[in-house]
């Protein structure tokens, strides 16, 4: 695959898409990882003498409402202090005055474009690919290098249509994510153990079927687990599921039985409060009122011996409600299991990572993956459409 490395970039303008679609709380940002791993791409164009346009989605974007919660402003203000450089703004996604933006760009200059969701709001240009907005945007730039990880299993306008008319390659947060994750798909070091937790089942059964069936190990927890649980004809009390995945459950639990490891116990409570009381229970005795928001200690017991015993690890999805401290013992405890391996490991996640941060456990993990959603198609095997243009285009 190209990468930036092949392209001579001084005088030109380069087109970066990023992967800015950071966590936001009332306009500031709460995790700044996903741009702090863009710097050394941007870093690198601006040394060589480039004319940086940068792109990127932020949120889903939908309404005329949902413009301003998704600006990307806090970002380039983000942006600009840690390139300690001023980061220049451009409040529009297209038309005279990025022209004019985009010509006024010096050689090291950088320029953020607002939000590439904003171009959803009338049809949804940006996330349908439309031809002609991809082809817009290639015309603001020489080169395309993607460096948006997490994206990279969208089919955008601002990854995917723009690649089709530009010389294009990958950044070097890209070319990490591949060299990591290619770890795992090819010839992982065995045993391998998936861990996979989080709220929905539904958004990912793909993946679970396809991991089933290359991993040696998929250790369920988060509130997926009651799913199958439930599948298999426990009493879940209160606690989330899916009625439609319950079918998919059984069936992998039937095909896979000495794979699909489930809790053996649970942490409960009446409610989601930080004051809530918690209670263990064994999974044949959660009571009907009763909500389970963890994985209780002898579930952890169970995991652990497949945890110590693995040479790779996989981690998508935390094992508890984690955000409270009644029920972070899970997460916390998985976080640290894995920490204690020799094992290559890697997570991936937006909930995932920052669990492990809050559990001062990143720098214990071989790779924390910038993408959730984008890790996990990885694994499953499916070629990523971002990345799939880029290859095609240079064979
Ligand atoms: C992510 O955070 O997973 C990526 O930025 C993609 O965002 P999306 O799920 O809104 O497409």
């Amino acid at each position: 695959m190209k990468t930036i490395r092949d392209f001579d970039l001084k005088n030109k303008k380069v087109i970066i898409r990023c992967d800015f679609n950071v966590p936001m709380q009332d306009g500031i940002i709460t995790d700044d990882t996903r741009i702090k791993e863009s710097l050394k791409t941007i870093n690198y164009a601006m040394k060589k003498g480039a004319k940086v346009i940068l792109l990127s989605h932020l949120g889903r974007v939908k309404t005329e409402e949902d413009k301003e919660k998704n600006s990307l402003k806090p970002v380039c203000q983000r942006l600009s202090e840690l390139l300690d450089k001023e980061v220049i703004f451009s409040e529009n996604t297209r038309g005279r005055k990025v022209r004019t933006l985009v010509n006024n760009l010096k050689n090291g200059d950088v320029l953020l474009l607002q939000n590439t969701r904003y171009e959803d709001i009338n049809g949804k240009k940006e996330s349908g690919n439309n031809n002609y907005l991809g082809r817009y945007w290639a015309s603001l730039g020489d080169i395309f290098i993607n460096d948006a990880f997490g994206t990279a299993h969208r089919k955008h306008a601002s990854n995917v249509g723009i690649a089709r008319h530009l010389p294009s390659g990958i950044g070097f947060l890209m070319e990490k994510e591949i060299k990591y994750l290619d770890k795992i798909t090819k010839n992982p070091k065995r045993p391998y153990t998936v861990i996979l937790g989080g709220a929905k089942i539904s958004d990912k059964i793909n993946v679970t079927k396809a991991l089933a069936e290359k991993a040696d190990y998929l250790l369920i927890c988060g509130a997926m687990a009651f799913t199958f649980l439930k599948a298999t004809g426990f009493n879940i009390g209160s606690s989330k599921w899916e009625l439609d995945e319950t079918f998919f459950c059984l069936n992998l639990i039937s095909d896979y039985p000495d794979k699909i490891i489930l809790p053996i116990d649970i942490v409960t409570a009446l409610e989601i409060d930080k004051k809530a009381k918690t209670k263990v229970r064994f999974v044949n005795e959660i009571k009907e009122d009763e909500i389970g928001l963890d994985i209780g200690p002898g579930s952890l017991k169970v995991f652990k011996q497949y945890i110590s015993d693995s040479k790779t690890i996989f981690w998508n999805g935390p094992a508890g409600y984690f955000e409270l401290d009644n029920f972070a013992d899970g997460t916390k405890k998985i976080c640290e299991m894995i920490a204690d391996t020799k094992a290559l490991t890697i997570a991936g996640g937006g909930e995932t990572i920052s669990a492990i941060k809050k559990f001062n456990c990143a720098d214990k993990f071989t790779h924390l993956s910038t993408g959730g959603g984008a890790s996990l198609a990885y694994l499953e095997g499916k070629p990523l459409p971002a990345l799939k243009v880029i290859d095609e285009k240079n064979i």
